[in-house]
């Protein structure tokens, strides 16, 4: 088999962190370069058992850095690049939107414009289905690949402004692009300012939980291993400039998952606190992922064993997010929750 260079920007975070491991257990053979600015949400920890295998390579760099970015790909050569690199969570967006343009938007293009001047195969933008909007709570209603888009936070503009960078530079210079809109993942290593890990931490520390409104809005789940899955085959069986949806119909209103987790660690409902509504809060997301389906892709989790899993990881991994969740993330809770 061939020996192939792999680049996988944001392998420090959550979803990165899960496809760097996923990807060398699976082809032993690829070289897997690890690019990431290690902020607040990077982490190299988890990453401990990688150290000594000769075929990973930790860089660290800022992917709007261009001269550093473009000198990484002159040396590396690349046959792949798959893109998670980005300013991730929506609250934080809402309160600080300019590192969203910086990072997600001219991250990207600095990107595409070295993959442009290198021979690559193929370039994966891991993308979000925030970036279709909202859907109304009719159930017969789902994002596919034409829904409009129609981005409502600046997190959400900023990923829609990256697709569309994507999108011209294969319109226009024939990169050979994918890109892909995934649903709301979960599982190990989550970062606990999302709904589900900060759940999970205050649960079993006894400490009340959020809930934006109502608790009402709809989010679609998937283990974030059916999402590295489905990367893979977008990778290499992608047809070049198509934008694949990731989802595997798990719609779960945010009440009933912050439920879940309180019934399975044998707390009491009144943890639960509702709080003041998110800024434009989206009401629901729920992906049609017919056409990745008929690539071959099929999810492995269902709601149930995926979240037992993941309340299992993080009680059986409780040094890692304690570390987390000191210091400089209590000064972000304090401000953002005020409870
Ligand atoms: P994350 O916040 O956990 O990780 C982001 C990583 O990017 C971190 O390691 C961080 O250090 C790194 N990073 C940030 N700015 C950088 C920069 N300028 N240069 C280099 N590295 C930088 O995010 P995540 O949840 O793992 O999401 C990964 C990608 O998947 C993002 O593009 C996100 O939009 C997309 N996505 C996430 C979800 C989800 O549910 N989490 C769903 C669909 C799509
Ligand atoms: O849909 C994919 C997106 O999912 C990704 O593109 C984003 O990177 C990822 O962060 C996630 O965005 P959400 O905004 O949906 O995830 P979050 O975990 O922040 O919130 C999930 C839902 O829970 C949302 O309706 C807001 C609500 N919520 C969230 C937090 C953090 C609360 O009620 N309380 C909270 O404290």
């Amino acid at each position: 088999m061939e020996k192939q260079k792999v680049l996988v920007t944001g392998g420090a975070g959550f979803i990165g962190g899960n496809f760097v491991q996923f990807m060398l257990n699976k082809y032993p053979n690829y070289e897997i370069y690890n690019l990431d600015l290690l902020t607040y949400a990077g982490d190299l920890t988890k990453h401990r058992e990688l150290e000594n295998k000769s075929n990973y390579h930790f860089v660290k760099a800022d992917i709007s850095d261009r001269k550093t970015i473009m000198s990484l790909f002159e040396k590396e050569k690349f046959d792949y690049v798959i893109h998670f690199a980005a300013e991730s969570h929506v609250d934080r967006s809402i309160t600080n939107p300019e590192i969203f343009v910086l990072t997600n938007v001219l991250g990207t293009q600095v990107l595409l414009d070295a993959a442009k001047q290198h021979n690559i195969i193929k370039f994966v933008h891991v993308s979000t289905d925030e970036v279709y909007g909202e859907l109304d709570f009719d159930p017969t209603l789902f994002f596919t690949e034409e829904t409009p888009l129609q981005p409502n936070s600046p997190y959400s503009a900023s990923k829609a402004s990256s697709d569309l960078l994507v999108r011209a530079y294969y319109e226009t210079y024939k990169l050979p692009v994918n890109i892909t809109r995934c649903s709301n993942n979960y599982g190990p290593y989550h970062f606990p300012e999302k709904l589900i890990p900060l759940t999970i931490s205050r649960v079993v520390n006894d400490q009340r939980v959020p809930v934006y409104g109502d608790g009402k809005n709809i989010r679609d789940w998937l283990h974030v291993i059916d999402h590295c899955a489905a990367i893979d085959l977008v990778l290499h069986k992608g047809k070049n400039g198509e934008v694949y949806n990731i989802g595997g119909h798990n719609e779960k209103t945010n009440l009933e998952v912050v439920k879940t987790i309180i019934e399975t660690l044998g707390k009491p409902e009144n943890l639960i606190e509702f709080v003041e509504d998110r800024l434009g809060h989206d009401k629901r997301y729920a992906i049609d992922p017919t056409k990745l389906e008929q690539l071959g892709w099929k999810p492995t989790y269902n709601f149930e064993t995926g979240m037992a899993q993941t309340i299992q990881w993080y009680l059986d991994n409780k040094e890692w997010w304690e570390q987390i969740i000191s210091g400089e993330y209590q000064r972000y809770f304090d401000k953002q929750y005020r409870i």
